[in-house]
């Protein structure tokens, strides 16, 4: 796909307010702020797997990533001079990046300041520690083209929604783990393929991806130490938040399609293969695996994206049909994605071993 041949279908990022409205949107693809109920966080009793616990927390006060935030005296002399549309793309991504980060931070940080319970007290204040580096880095680069989104007004101006403390570890343990298959996938293509490496920042995605990595393993520890949560009912409520949060990254990447060309990947295979590293992490805390590489689910996801990419068109094109039509695309947009929750998915016995190397 050439640039010109690739239909842009959101508005061009190209101020500081921009940068921020982008982020404080509320819409189903950009990333969201949380709250939750911090008694029953407080509640959370990790002590079923208190040796695990105790080596993390160790990990974490070695803080082996303590100086790898900090930009090399050759990285402004890497920043090369984009095609315009790509360039889009790659701050688009920047900046749903930068949000996601910054949710964490501020969920991370919101537990930590209103929990007594040590344990997550002490888990809180490390997560926080990394996620406020990692936003802060990413912003660095937005600042570069004049587009640093304002996190402290982010705070206090983006919607949050409430999730109980069992939703929370569902989706942020997800979200950790695919952060660092999304890291790590990029990484290593750029490792193989240097020429392709379009901006610095990429380089600090190996060091950076351990964090995530380490992030999802303690969201882990506490789901594995709390067993009612991965059975039963619970068990639809798993296959709800993987379905929610595949779909979403799928739809998402697939707006930017020049993103991933440039280097070197295809939205498509790359999503994948971002899928097949997660479900293979995932088997250390879910019970049950979806069949992502199923012809069946393949066909569903690229109708999603499908169904709102014309959603997103129609809103662009405005209008009362276009109202009908956004209006038919989110019809089948919820249907599509019922079909994708009912397919067949695959049981999994949990291992003794709770934790995984971040082997990738
Ligand atoms: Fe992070
Ligand atoms: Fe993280």
């Amino acid at each position: 796909m050439t640039p010109s041949a690739h239909e842009t279908l959101v508005a061009p990022l190209d101020s500081a307010a921009a940068a921020t409205e982008r982020a404080n949107a509320a819409t189903v693809l950009s990333p969201q702020f949380y709250t939750t109920d911090y008694d029953a966080m407080d509640r959370i009793d990790v002590s079923p797997v208190r040796a695990e616990w105790d080596a993390m927390m160790k990990e974490y006060e070695g803080d082996n990533n303590h100086d790898h935030f900090k930009r090399t005296e050759d990285f402004a002399a890497e920043i090369k001079e984009l095609d315009p549309v790509l360039k889009q793309e790659f701050l688009d991504f920047l900046v749903t990046s930068v949000t996601s980060e910054y949710s964490g931070c501020v969920l991370y940080n919101e537990i930590r300041q209103r929990v007594n319970n040590p344990d997550i007290k002490q888990l809180m204040t490390y997560l926080t520690r990394d996620e406020s580096r990692h936003a802060n880095f990413i912003n660095a680069s937005l600042k570069d083209y004049g587009l640093a989104v304002d996190l402290k007004g982010l705070q206090k101006t983006k919607p949050y929604k409430y999730f109980s403390p069992k939703f929370i570890f569902y989706a942020v343990y997800l979200s950790e783990k695919i952060g660092y298959a999304r890291y790590i996938t990029i990484f290593r293509q750029l490792e193989t393929h240097p020429e392709k490496r379009f901006h610095p920042i990429f380089k600090w995605f190996e060091r950076w991806c351990n964090d995530e990595f380490r992030h999802g393993e303690s969201f882990a520890l506490i789901m594995r130490a709390n067993p009612h949560l991965l059975r039963g009912l619970n068990t639809w409520w798993i296959r709800f938040f993987l379905t929610a949060v595949y779909a979403t990254m799928f739809v998402r990447d697939h707006t930017r399609p020049l993103l991933h060309q440039a280097m070197g990947l295809d939205s498509d295979e790359y999503d994948y293969q971002v899928f097949r590293i997660t479900t293979e992490i995932s088997k250390q805390v879910f019970p049950v695996l979806l069949d992502t590489d199923s012809p069946r689910y393949r066909a569903g996801l690229s109708r999603m994206h499908a169904l709102a990419e014309r959603a997103m068109r129609a809103k662009k094109e405005g209008g009362l049909v276009n109202a009908l039509r956004r209006g038919a695309c989110a019809v089948g947009i919820a249907a599509t994605f019922v079909q994708l929750l009912l397919l067949p998915t695959r049981p999994n016995a949990l291992p003794a071993n709770m934790r995984v190397a971040p082997a990738w």
